[in-house]
């Protein structure tokens, strides 16, 4: 079994970003300027934003993290947006999902320049990803992608079985795997709480893409041997022996499928940096186009 460390490829993926902002301030380029909108005080989306401005840094970029409480309006929300839609400072932005229930999450992702939406979430972008056009990539989905093709692991005519069906991950991934491009042309395979007879399904499948939010969902007797998977879930599970109270934990039973995989994620460690390194990436991307 190999472990799929998502912690060591983003930080090359870091590291490749870091060379290219420090050829651009040699050049006297602007550097990426990546915002972050976070709503509310929800433990598990103010770590993960914080994560996203700090890495922001390392490699060199400019950040901005916005925060506001909880009862925020969605008017004030929208006013925030418009800001950073006319601010030629910023580069790219997100808006740290979920918000909170007086907040439209849809009107909210369409007031996004999709210039800027280096989420990938808007409509516009989202209709490009699915007509395979260039757009930004959602940074989960586009981390599964680049994580297995750094380790290079073959997606052409394998049977990916998705579980789980959000905007987020399971519809994208479905779909850019899928697609004719370099990791795609899988045959794939979309499950969700209404599946039936889902352990037959997830049986015959080549990868694996557990991301349902359930922990430790996908069982040793779930998988063939020699499968590949990949573990997209972060559960908080209370564990008074950790300092913070809990532990992280994914929607894989690692101890029993790691015996069987060929490949597989950890949580933590797996997919979650990946998808920090992509935001960055798009980041990047969203500055390139603009300034060149
Ligand atoms: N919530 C969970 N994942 C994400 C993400 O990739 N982007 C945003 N904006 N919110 C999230």
């Amino acid at each position: 079994m190999i472990l799929l460390d998502g912690r060591k490829t983003a930080a090359d993926i870091k590291e490749e970003i870091a060379l290219e902002v420090a050829e651009l301030k040699k050049q006297e380029k602007k550097v990426p300027h990546l915002a972050a909108i976070i709503v509310g005080n929800d433990g598990g989306s103010l770590t993960y934003v914080n994560a996203k401005v700090k890495a922001c840094e390392r490699v060199g970029f400019d950040s901005t993290l916005i925060r506001l409480p909880e009862d925020t309006s969605e008017e004030k929300l929208l006013n925030e947006i418009a800001k950073l839609n006319i601010d030629n400072e910023i580069d790219g932005f997100i808006v740290q999902l979920p918000l909170p229930e007086q907040i439209d999450e849809q009107k909210i992702l369409l007031a996004i320049d999709s210039n800027k939406d280096v989420d990938g979430f808007h409509p516009a972008n989202v209709g490009k990803m699915v007509l395979n056009l260039p757009t930004f990539l959602s940074a989960t989905p586009y981390g599964i992608l680049e994580l297995l093709d750094r380790y290079d692991i073959e997606t052409t005519g394998k049977h990916v079985v998705v579980i789980g069906r959000s905007h987020i991950v399971g519809s994208p991934v479905s779909i850019l795997l899928s697609q004719k491009r370099k990791k795609g042309n899988a045959t794939v395979t979309i499950t969700h709480s209404r599946t039936k007879n889902l352990k037959e399904i997830t049986s015959q499948a080549d990868i694996i893409i557990a991301a349902l939010g359930v922990p430790e969902f996908l069982k040793g007797d779930m998988v063939k041997d020699g499968v590949t998977v990949i573990d997209v879930g972060t559960s908080r599970i209370a564990d008074p022996s950790k300092k913070s109270g809990f532990r992280l934990v994914g929607d894989v039973a690692f101890d029993e499928v790691s015996k069987k995989a060929s490949y597989i994620t950890p949580v933590p460690g797996g997919v979650g940096p990946m998808t920090i390194a992509m935001l960055l990436k798009n980041t990047l991307l969203a500055n390139t186009k603009k300034h060149r």
